[in-house]
């Protein structure tokens, strides 16, 4: 299994997490219900006036550019993917393939720019979120939202802590990514000098059939290969962990979904 690119460092999109993995898109919808919801609480908040533009960026299977699209008709949606096999067949929406790492966009292309479940799997998250920024009009709004799993770690259960911290392993091993960075956003956001800094966190059980429950099980079972093969979990633990889920006793908190944005000023941020 590779989980390097083509420079040999780890990365999402040639990991067991990438788009070319045959149960990926229905792993993306169930993350699309789990968030759908919490981004959409923003947008509806927000009114852009007239022929706005926003940036869904790493759109994955594009539900929500799909929505905004809907949401503000008179605008343009660009929705990027460095892998665009989705987000086909969606009205109203402009993609592009697009490497977040490396690509860019003009200074002040966008009123609305939107990241979701994306910048806690990229090494690169801290400069892509200062260039992110500068892609935003002043006035304008950067959105970013993205997954923790610092719950997992504060359950009681002793097996469900071994295969939350196995999973957490396994992603930093072989994606590069950081699962507790998301709690950080806020902070983040004002350090960046937004304006109007807000959040919004939504918290994400397993074993009670909630949209989260189910991506959190599809995104382990999606895991499962990768845990055995680095010998993070034995396939005893992953049954055992399918049996606790389904144990009508059993519910735990796993995840929380953190939504932050802020507004860029429109005075030089330098001055
Ligand atoms: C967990 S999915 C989230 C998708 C979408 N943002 C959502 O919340 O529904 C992460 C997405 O990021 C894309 N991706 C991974 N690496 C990327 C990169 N370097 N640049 C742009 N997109 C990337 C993947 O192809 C995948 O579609």
């Amino acid at each position: 299994m590779t989980t390097t690119d083509s420079t040999g460092e780890p990365g999402y999109n040639c990991s067991y997490l990438a788009d070319q993995h045959a149960g990926q898109l229905s792993r993306l919808r169930t993350l699309e219900r789990v968030f759908d919801p919490l981004s959409q609480a923003f947008f509806a908040q927000l009114d852009l006036a007239g022929k706005s533009t926003i940036l869904d960026l790493g759109a994955g299977a594009g539900s929500l550019a799909g929505w905004l699209a809907k949401r503000y008709p008179e605008a343009t949606v660009t929705a990027t993917d460095i892998d665009t096999r989705f987000l086909t067949d969606i009205p109203g929406i402009q993609v592009l393939t697009h490497d977040a790492r490396t690509d860019n966009f003009p200074a002040a292309s966008f009123d609305v720019v939107h990241v979701r479940a994306l910048l806690c799997h990229l090494c690169e998250r801290e400069d892509i979120l200062t260039r992110v920024a500068t892609w935003v009009r002043p006035g304008g709004w950067l959105v970013i939202e993205d997954v923790s799993l610092q719950p997992s770690l504060r359950t009681e259960h002793p097996l469900f802590l071994k295969v939350a911290q196995a999973g957490i392993t396994l992603l930093k091993r072989s994606i590069g990514s950081d699962m507790l960075w998301a709690d950080t956003l806020p902070s983040r956001l004002h350090d960046l000098g937004l304006s109007n800094v807000g959040h919004r966190t939504l918290e994400g059980r397993i074993g009670d059939n909630s949209p989260a429950d189910t991506f959190w099980a599809a995104t382990t079972a999606q895991a499962g290969p990768a845990l055995l093969e680095q010998g993070l979990l034995t396939q005893n633990e992953l049954d055992a962990m399918v049996s606790l889920r389904a144990d009508p006793k059993f519910t735990d908190t796993a995840l929380t979904l953190v939504s932050a944005w802020g507004q860029v000023p429109y005075l030089d941020r330098k001055a």
